[in-house]
């Protein structure tokens, strides 16, 4: 979605992802894993023949659940391996996926604020914290432009009434990541990677200042999600940040990759 509607606004676009190149694609692509140090180096040196490179959007890796080990390799070496290309080729500006999960055990009480302290609800959101830490160290070391997007639920049209809050349209997440890129002088900045729903739980004004104009609104699906009677599946979900990732159906041990 995103590589498709940056191309459809004229970027020069390079996929990078483990899965072959996916039909109609019009970039360039390459088949790699960004978990792998050397993998990414050739990637970005064979990119910069064509020109000078402006940015990484970092949007690989498991978006789900998973052993820590798995998590550590799917979000923090990935984070890393990008990281450390990036510095050694000149590449200046990073925009990352990140996730509410950084921050998913935090009690639902009004509007959350970016500033919030770290408070994951999985080991995902654990993976998601640290990718954003990297993000902070290589700012400070290397002067480089980082965007943290807490992204809420990526999805064609809102399911449940959590996602009423919580959705991030197919268009709006273009319009996100395309802000992130032209921002000026970001430094590390995080923001919130919902639409402009009526009853966001989470502070769009941090985003906005970046120049993210969300234009869809949950809210236009109300009535369908809420035809069926609100469940105590919703009113968990309603009670902290991350929704059902708090619960207990997500506890697992962390080393076990059972
Ligand atoms: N979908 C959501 O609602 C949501 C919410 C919050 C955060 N995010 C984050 O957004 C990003 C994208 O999520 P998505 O829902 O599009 O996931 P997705 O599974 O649809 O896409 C992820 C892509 O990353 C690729 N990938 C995974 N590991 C890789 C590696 N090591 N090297 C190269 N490619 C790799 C996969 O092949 C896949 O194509 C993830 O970082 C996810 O954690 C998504």
């Amino acid at each position: 979605m995103v590589c498709a509607g940056l191309l459809e606004r004229g970027y020069d676009v390079a996929g990078l992802d483990l899965a072959p190149e996916p039909g109609g694609f019009t970039g360039t692509w390459f088949t790699a894993d960004c978990a792998d140090p050397d993998a990414v180096d050739a990637v970005l040196r064979r990119l910069e023949k064509s020109g000078p490179l402006d940015a990484v959007v970092h949007l690989a890796s498991i978006p789900d659940e998973a052993p820590l080990p798995v998590i550590l390799e799917s979000h923090v070496h990935t984070t890393a391996a990008l990281l450390d290309a990036m510095v050694d080729h000149g590449v200046s500006r990073i925009v990352y996926a990140s996730s509410n999960h950084a921050v998913g055990r935090t009690p639902r009480t009004g509007l959350l604020s970016v500033d919030v302290s770290p408070r994951p609800d999985t080991f995902y959101g654990v993976g998601k914290v640290a990718a954003e830490a990297l993000l902070r160290l290589y700012v400070d070391r290397h002067s480089l432009d980082a965007v943290a997007l807490r992204i809420g639920s990526f999805l064609p049209r809102p399911e449940t009434r959590r996602h009423l809050a919580t959705w991030l349209s197919h268009d709006d997440a273009v319009r996100m990541v395309e802000a992130a890129l032209n921002a000026t002088d970001p430094g590390f900045a995080v923001l919130y990677g919902i639409s402009a729903n009526t009853r966001a739980w989470w502070d769009l004004e941090p985003g906005r200042r970046l120049g993210y104009d969300p234009r869809d609104d949950a809210e236009v699906f109300a009535p369908k999600v809420e035809a069926t009677p609100e469940t105590e599946a919703d009113r968990v979900e309603a009670a902290h940040v991350g929704g059902p990732f708090v619960t207990e159906r997500y506890y697992r041990p962390g080393m076990r990759r059972d």
